[in-house]
């Protein structure tokens, strides 16, 4: 029987909440399609630098190399200063980990509802390729003459060929592998950031030799977000740096159905590979049992096939779908007409169908 080691970091706010409903479904997966997860909990997060002052302990990053796959919830605590939480652990993992695709489908269900009129399942179903171990999240910069009138602050964005290259090469391969409309966009800015996106453009089109079957497009990042709100049934798959990758994954999740659906995955191919709803911990839900879980559970389905347990993937997507069009109120959290825990328990039901 296959066996998997996942590495589970609940984090914050709502982080645990959902992520023990991951979990939940995920077993009852495992159970059905005949294989084993073994998880290994850790306490990362805003709670456990209250009281320790520490982000990640010395040899984590290590320690957690020796998983299949990392499971996270969400990081962010109202007590904490914005950034040392992110930095310190998510940030610190992605980049140590080099996970370097950050993989964020953008995919409207039947029966959820987008605030897009005239907008439906048809229309809404494309994959963002963010890159997500360069760009202007590398923390490259610095500040001069800080609290003065004549500070200056600057933040460079740092784009490697080769970092680009991987990143554009993945995003070709996982078009070709979709098989759908077979179009690769690239997200940029080429008439503003002629450095950086002179680089993204020229290295598109290199690797764009090797893929004859895919047809090429490019969109600023702005006209991105027009497109992605006035004709999304154009995209299907983007490819965008690390900053623009972020921002228009925030208005994906908005025309998928919200925060409570939209999951990601971090991805090396080649090392560990990183497991998470997108929303955010959410601490004004925290600890009421309100908070959509569908996101935690989307991302533990997206784990599931990225470890190749292709079926089961695809019976938990099943299961979510029938939820969402048959059960649910609302997405949003406490208009679902059910509570965190009974969400989890009508997936596992649908599955065990
Ligand atoms: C995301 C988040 C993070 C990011 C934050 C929490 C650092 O917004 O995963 O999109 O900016 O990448
Ligand atoms: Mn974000």
């Amino acid at each position: 029987m296959n066996t998997y080691k996942i590495a589970v970091i609940p984090g914050d706010g709502t982080g645990p909440e959902v992520i023990t409903e991951g979990v939940k479904v995920l077993k009852a997966a495992s159970n059905r399609f005949g294989f084993e997860l073994g998880f290994t909990w850790y306490d990362y997060g805003g709670k456990r630098y209250l009281r320790t002052g520490e982000v990640l302990p010395e040899g984590a990053v290590e320690d957690l190399k020796q998983y299949k796959a990392i499971y996270l919830g969400a990081i962010g605590h109202p007590d904490v200063k914005p950034g040392i939480l992110e930095k310190g652990i998510l940030l610190a993992l992605r980049f140590a980990l080099d996970q370097y695709i950050n993989l964020r489908p953008i995919i409207l269900y039947p029966g959820v509802d987008t605030p897009l009129k005239h907008k439906g399942p048809e229309d809404i179903d494309f994959v963002v390729v963010r890159e997500n171990t360069e760009g202007l999240y590398v923390g490259a910069g610095g500040v001069l003459k800080k609290d003065t009138p004549d500070e200056v602050a600057v933040q460079e964005s740092i784009n490697t060929r080769k970092g680009v290259e991987r990143c554009i090469r993945f995003a070709f391969e996982y078009c070709k592998r979709r098989n759908q409309k077979k179009k690769l966009t690239l997200c940029g800015k080429t008439n503003v950031l002629t450095y950086a996106f002179d680089l993204w453009e020229r290295t598109f089109y290199d690797v764009a030799g090797g893929y004859p079957d895919i047809a090429t497009d490019y969109a600023h990042v702005d006209a991105t977000c027009m497109w992605m709100v006035k004709n999304p049934e154009w995209f299907d798959v983007i490819v965008t740096d690390n900053m623009f990758g972020d921002i228009i994954t925030d208005l994906g999740a908005m025309i998928q159905g919200g925060m409570g659906i939209a999951a990601g995955g971090n991805l090396n191919p080649e090392g560990v590979s990183m497991f998470e709803p997108i929303g955010g911990s959410a601490p004004k839900y925290t600890g009421k049992n309100v908070i959509n879980p569908l996101a935690a559970i989307c991302a533990g389905q997206m784990m599931l096939d990225y470890l190749g347990e292709i079926e089961a993937a695809k019976a938990i997507e099943d299961a979510v779908k029938k939820v969402v069009s048959q059960d649910l109120k609302s997405l949003s959290a406490g208009r679902m007409g059910y509570s965190t825990t009974e969400v989890g328990d009508l997936v596992i039901e649908e599955l065990r169908n």
